[in-house]
């Protein structure tokens, strides 16, 4: 295909520039593609009714040719021109959802082509809502087939500058007029069916369609995603609305989920993986390796829906390599948020417990007498080793009776092997730092002992030495000069290797406690 100039104009939605609308109209006319905002996302429009404008959307958008359009229009009378065998609770629905993010497909009447509907004796329509949308119909002769805007196979467009990135060159014009309000695609009902059945979910979700005209079904394949028959609306069947990355969905409680994902964004950064991470207003102060992008709140799926394919987009631009995504409510909208995540996903769900099961110990807490010397010389030299997981490492001290900084030999001692304790200050150790996912490692048996007969529930209570299998005892320093700092660090840091070589075993499962 010759790259052509593609015309990029600003609408405003509250003030339409007429002259504007006329241009894009006359353009579809003589049959060109102009894209345009609807309230869900953007459209490539085309006149429905030339076989030939359908061929060049499919050209355009380097789609499938088997996978029908949806054609637009703007006024309910238009609607029994190109549709037949029209039933009864159309109406109703109609009054109640058009003009709206809602799809229909009836049988289709002789003057829509073939191509329009991708060989199919069946037409979808819709009235989009958007008004700089329906003045254009009206001003293309009022029917316009528009598939989303985007290249076949990214995420939908949901912004003028997605549409110029995906189509710029290759059709005539797009129509500027902001960001969409919904953010993903329409509703799909089949009316050919009895009762109609939902094809693909959207805004107008199932109980809404139920308070107007009684039960409706839905398509099997959209729940059961293990299911082998095709989907009945034929683009439901490819992996689109997906970015580049390989995209992964964490399935469990919400707690898990961030568990698992920051456990899967640090070994894959660790591997040299750029990580993307799909966090919600709630949830992003909880991660910290990778590109963390927020989609929206949790209080309000709408505003998940509106962001979703942004954010996918965002990815691809700045080139993450995997892409690790939390599960949201599939109430209300969310049916939709959830079907087009999976869809990008390419069903790619793991279990977030699975996850969280491989990581015991998510804390490391050294344990000493005053917590200014060996248990924080401890806890700096594991944080200077490369660990196949992430672990918060801290210290205590079981006497501490106000806050200090550490011991100045020992820091001098750590400074000279380009470690600091400069950020330490000494505290108490108390029934807190007793939890399932705590490995507590004591420099001295006394401190261990201690802990076991003060904490009842104590559990993964170890002295290093045991735990690494080392039978020397770390040497106390108190009082003697740096040289016997000198002489401590020797030993705590040859236990301190074994330890995370014993910490990575585990990780890799080659090794228990
Ligand atoms: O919100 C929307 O519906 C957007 C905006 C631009 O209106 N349009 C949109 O179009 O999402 P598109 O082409 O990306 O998706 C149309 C879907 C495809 O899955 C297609 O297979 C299905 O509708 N479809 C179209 N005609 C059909 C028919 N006659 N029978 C079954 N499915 C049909
Ligand atoms: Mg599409």
């Amino acid at each position: 295909m010759e790259p052509m100039e593609t015309i990029v104009k600003k609408v405003d939605k509250n003030q339409i520039d007429h002259t504007v609308i006329e241009e894009a109209g006359r353009i579809l006319r003589e049959g060109g593609l102009v894209a345009f905002p609807t309230e869900t996302v953007y459209g490539l429009g085309a006149d429905a009714l030339k076989e030939e404008a359908a061929k060049k959307t499919y050209a355009a958008k380097g789609r499938p040719s088997d996978n029908p359009l949806i054609v637009h229009i703007a006024d309910y009378e238009d609607l029994k021109k190109i549709a037949v065998r029209i039933p009864p609770e159309t109406d109703a629905l109609a009054a109640h959802f058009w003009p709206g993010p809602l799809t229909m497909i009836f049988e289709k009447s002789d003057i829509v082509p073939y191509g329009t509907t991708g060989g199919l004796d069946t037409v979808a329509v819709r009235m989009p809502s958007d008004p700089i949308a329906a003045e254009l119909i009206r001003a293309a002769g009022g029917f316009v087939s528009a598939p989303s805007a985007n290249t076949s196979g990214r995420p939908s467009p949901t912004t003028a500058e997605h549409v110029l990135a995906d189509l710029g060159g290759k059709i005539d014009m797009i129509l500027d007029g902001g960001a969409v309000d919904i953010g993903v695609e329409s509703t799909i009902l089949d009316m050919t069916v009895d009762p109609p059945m939902i094809l693909r979910p959207g805004a107008v979700t199932a109980e809404m369609f139920e308070s107007v005209i009684g039960p409706v079904t839905v398509d099997q394949t959209l729940i059961d995603s293990s299911s082998t028959k095709p989907p009945k609306a034929p683009g439901m069947k490819y992996r689109h609305y997906a970015p580049r990355a390989e995209l992964i969905i964490l399935e469990g409680d919400l707690r898990e989920e961030i568990l698992a994902i920051r456990q899967l964004s640090y070994a894959g950064s660790r591997k040299g993986k750029k990580v993307g991470i799909i966090a919600t207003a709630e949830t992003l102060p909880f991660y910290s390796n990778g590109v963390i992008k927020n989609v929206g709140t949790r209080e309000n799926e709408k505003s998940i829906a509106r962001n979703l394919y942004r954010v996918l987009r965002e990815f691809d631009e700045e080139d993450v390599d995997i892409i690790y995504s939390e599960s949201f409510a599939a109430q209300g909208i969310g049916s939709a948020v959830m079907n087009r995540l999976e869809k990008a996903a390419g069903h790619r769900r793991i279990s977030a417990s699975d996850v969280v099961a491989k990581q015991k110990y998510r804390r490391i807490t050294f344990v000493s007498q005053t917590d200014t010397g060996r248990g924080p010389m401890a806890a700096e030299l594991l944080r200077n080793h490369d660990l196949e997981q992430e672990y918060v490492i801290d210290s205590r001290g079981m006497v501490v009776l106000f806050p200090e900084p550490a011991n100045q030999k020992a820091e001098a001692i750590m400074k000279s092997a380009q470690m600091t304790l400069q950020n330490h200050t000494s505290q108490q150790f108390d029934g807190e730092n007793i939890q399932d996912d705590t490995l507590v490692l004591t420099i001295g048996e006394d401190h261990k002992n201690k802990i076991l007969s003060e904490y009842e529930n104590a559990a993964n209570v170890y002295t290093l030495n045991e735990f690494v299998g080392d039978d020397r005892e770390i040497p106390d320093p108190y009082g003697k000069p740096l040289t016997g700092y000198g002489e401590c660090y020797g030993v705590l840091s040859e236990m301190i290797d074994r330890l995370a070589e014993k910490l990575n075993a585990m990780a890799k499962g080659e090794e228990n406690e």
